[in-house]
C-alpha cells in the first residue's frame, strides 16, 4: 500500500461505510488562535464546533491533518517522533458516540482489503481505556465495547488521566477520556497480556470521547453536545502496513535518505543515524511549515522561529555528516516530490520554499562559523575553573551578541559533557525581552523589530546616517525617531526644509565610504558625562540610568545606543537611499536599504 493509497482507504472508509463527509486539512498555523503557534491535532482546527458552531458539512466528518508538534524535538532522532506528521481522523460533532466509535475503529483496523480495512490480525491488537478519577467514572463502557468484538480482558489495560484522557493541553476547553489503539511490533508473536510499558507496543489511534468542558478553575463540567475526535497516526500506521520498523523506512523518507547520503558521502552506521533522522525530520517540518498556504518563512519570532531553529538543527546536523556544500534545499526538493501530489501547495509554493532555505543556509552558515569559534574560546576557563556547566550569562552573551542559538549551544556542551545553566541563561534572556518590549512600545526611541543580523546591519546604517547628515546638513540635526525592521531602515530627524538630490548624493556617498573603510564596531559603559566629553551624540536625558552604553564605529562616529550592532561596517555592504519626505513640520523622513 502507498501513502496516498492509505489517505484514500481511511477516507473511503468513512465517507462509505460510515456516511461521513470529507473535509480538506486546515492550514498548519492556526488561523483563529494566537494562543498556539501550530495546528497540534486535527482536533485543534474543529474546536468551534465541538461547542456547537454548526460546520457546513455537516455532523460526521473525515479528514487528513496536517499537524506540528514541538514540544518533543528533543526526542527527534529515535523511530517515532516527527515534528511533522498526518494525522487520519473521524468526527462526531454532537452525533454518534463511544459505541459506534469504535465499532468504526474495530471495522477499520480488522475487516479485510478487500471490504475497506486494513486487515490488522486481532492478534496484534491491544487497547487501553481510562481508569477512572474524581473528575470521571472508569470506562467500562469503552471496554465493554471491544469485548464485544471479541477481545480479550487480557488486552485491554486501564491507565489514568495521563495516558488516557485527551484535551488541547493545559488548556481549558472540550475534553475527554479516550481508548488508544495499539499494534505488536515486537518479535515473534505478541505476548497474551497487553503491557502498556512494553514499547514493542505501538499505539497508533486514539478515539477520545469529548464529554467535558475543562473550566478556567479546573473543573469539568459536562459539554452540552458530546463528540467524538479521533486520531490514527498516519506515519506510524504506514510504517506497519510497509513491514518496517520506523517511518524514516517508509516511501515518506527513503528517497530523501539515499539523497542525504549521497551529499554525505559516506556509508552508513548506527551513529549516523540520529543525525539523519534529525535532519529529515526537520526539513520536512520546514518544508511543510512554509509550504502552507498561509506559509512562514525564517524569522526571529514566533512560527517564524521554530522554522529557523529547525532549519538550523538541520543544517547543524548537516555538518556533522560531514556535509560541505548547502544542502536543505535539496533534501526539501524531494518532500515536494514525494507529497506534492496530495498537498499540492507545496508545489504552488515550491519557488518561496527552496530560496528562503537558501537564504537561510547561507546566514546561518556564517552564524555557526562565529558561534563555535566563540564556543571554543570560553572553554578554556570553564575548564580551568572545573566547572561542569558553562554558565548561563556567558551562553546569553553568545547568543545575544552571535546569534548562536541556546539549542546548538547546548548540543555543543553535550559533546564536551558539560551542562548549560539554563536557568540564568533564561533570566538573561528574560530581561532582555522586557527591554525590547519597553523598546517596541516606545517605537520611536529604538525601534527595532527584532534582533536579527539584517536589524542589527541596518541599526548601524541609521548610525552612520545619522552622522553623515550632521556632517553635510548641520549640527541642527537631530534623531527624532528610528524604525527598523530586516527590510529596511526609517529614520527622521530635525531640518527645516527638504533635502536637495545633491546632498542625499554626499549623504549616501559618506555612509558607502565607512562601509567600505571596514570600520569595526564596539561599544564601552560610561557616565552621562563621559559621554558627553567623548563627543557622543544621542539622547541625554537619564532614562538610560547612571551608565549609558556608547557604540563606536572606528572614530566616525560615537553615539549613545543600547545596541545590538554589526561587528564591522564592511559588514553592510552597501547603503541607499530610496526615499527622502516630510513627516511633520521641521521633521524628514529617510527610508533606506542596504546590501
Ligand atoms: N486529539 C487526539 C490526539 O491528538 C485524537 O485525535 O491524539
Amino acid at each position: 500500500m502507498t501513502a496516498n493509497e492509505l489517505r484514500r482507504k481511511y477516507i473511503e472508509f468513512f465517507v462509505k461505510q460510515c456516511g461521513h463527509k470529507e473535509i480538506s486539512s486546515a492550514s498548519i498555523i492556526p488561523e483563529n488562535d494566537p494562543t498556539v503557534l501550530f495546528t497540534t491535532a486535527g482536533m485543534h482546527p474543529l474546536v468551534p464546533y465541538f461547542v456547537g458552531e454548526p460546520h457546513p458539512a455537516g455532523k460526521r466528518l473525515t479528514d487528513v491533518q496536517k499537524c506540528v508538534r514541538t514540544d518533543d524535538i528533543d526526542e527527534v532522532g529515535d523511530m517515532t517522533h516527527c515534528t511533522f506528521f498526518e494525522m487520519l481522523g473521524n468526527w462526531s460533532l454532537g452525533d454518534y458516540f463511544k459505541k459506534e466509535a469504535i465499532e468504526f475503529s474495530y471495522n477499520f483496523l480488522t475487516l479485510p482489503d478487500e471490504k475497506g480495512g486494513l486487515g490488522f490480525d486481532i492478534k496484534n491488537l491491544a487497547f487501553s481505556c481510562f481508569a477512572g478519577d474524581s473528575d470521571a467514572p472508569r470506562d467500562d463502557e469503552a471496554a465493554n465495547a471491544w469485548k464485544s468484538f471479541g477481545i480479550s480482558d487480557e488486552r485491554i489495560a486501564f491507565l489514568p488521566k495521563k495516558n488516557n484522557w485527551w484535551g488541547p493541553a493545559g488548556k481549558t476547553g472540550p475534553c475527554g477520556p479516550d481508548t488508544e489503539m495499539f499494534y505488536w511490533t515486537g518479535e515473534g508473536s505478541a505476548p497474551k497480556k497487553f503491557d502498556p510499558d512494553d514499547a514493542n507496543w505501538v499505539e497508533i489511534w486514539n478515539d477520545v470521547f469529548m464529554k467535558y468542558n475543562k473550566t478556567a478553575e479546573g473543573k469539568y463540567e459536562p459539554l452540552a453536545q458530546t463528540n467524538v475526535d479521533t486520531g490514527m497516526g498516519f506515519e506510524r500506521t504506514f510504517a506497519i502496513l510497509q513491514g518496517k520498523k520506523s517511518c524514516f523506512e517508509t516511501e515518506l523518507f527513503t528517497d530523501a535518505m539515499t539523497k542525504l547520503r549521497i551529499l554525505a558521502n559516506y556509508e552508513k552506521t548506527e551513529s549516523n543515524l540520529k543525525s539523519e533522522r534529525i535532519i529529515l525530520d526537520h526539513l520536512r517540518a520546514v518544508t511543510f511549515i512554509m509550504g502552507d498556504n498561509l506559509g512562514v518563512t525564517p524569522s526571529n519570532v514566533d512560527q517564524g522561529y521554530i522554522v529557523r531553529r529547525l532549519a538550523r538543527r538541520a543544517i547543524r546536523h548537516g555538518k556533522i555528516l560531514g556535509i560541505n556544500e548547502n544542502f536543505t534545499d535539496k533534501i526539501a526538493e524531494i518532500f515536494i516530490e514525494v507529497y506534492g501530489d496530495y498537498y499540492t501547495e507545496l508545489q504552488k509554493n515550491r519557488e518561496r520554499i527552496l530560496s528562503e532555505l537558501q537564504k537561510e543556509e547561507e546566514k546561518f552558515a556564517n552564524t555557526i562559523v562565529r558561534g563555535e569559534r566563540e564556543f571554543q574560546r570560553i572553554l578554556p576557563e570553564v575548564f580551568e575553573k572545573k566547572l561542569d556547566t558553562i554558565p548561563g550569562d556567558v551562553a546569553f552573551n553568545l547568543y545575544e551578541t552571535y546569534g548562536f542559538p541556546i539549542e546548538l549551544i547546548e548540543e555543543l556542551a553535550k559533546e564536551k559533557s558539560l551542562k548549560v545553566d539554563r536557568k540564568l541563561f533564561d533570566e538573561e534572556y528574560k530581561k532582555h525581552q522586557d527591554m525590547s518590549r519597553a523598546g517596541a512600545l516606545q517605537k520611536f526611541a529604538g525601534g527595532l523589530a527584532d534582533h536579527s543580523e539584517e536589524v542589527r546591519k541596518l541599526h548601524t546604517a541609521t548610525h552612520l546616517l545619522n552622522k553623515a547628515l550632521r556632517q553635510i546638513l548641520g549640527d541642527h540635526v537631530y534623531q527624532k525617531g528610528s524604525n527598523i525592521t530586516a527590510e529596511r531602515l526609517r529614520f527622521d530627524f530635525s531640518h527645516p526644509q527638504k533635502v536637495t538630490p545633491e546632498e542625499l548624493a554626499k549623504i549616501e556617498a559618506i555612509v558607502n565610504e565607512q562601509i567600505k573603510a571596514n570600520l569595526p564596531i564596539h561599544f564601552e559603559e560610561m557616565t552621562v558625562d563621559e559621554a558627553k566629553n567623548k563627543g557622543a551624540i544621542g539622547v541625554f536625558d537619564a532614562k538610560y540610568g547612571d551608565k549609558v552604553k556608547v557604540y563606536f564605529m572606528g572614530d566616525f562616529s560615537k553615539e549613545i545606543c543600547g545596541g545590538p550592532h554589526a561587528n564591522n561596517t564592511g559588514d553592510l555592504k552597501s547603503f541607499k537611499i530610496l526615499k527622502e519626505e516630510a513627516v511633520a513640520s521641521g521633521i524628514r523622513r529617510i527610508k533606506a536599504v542596504i546590501g
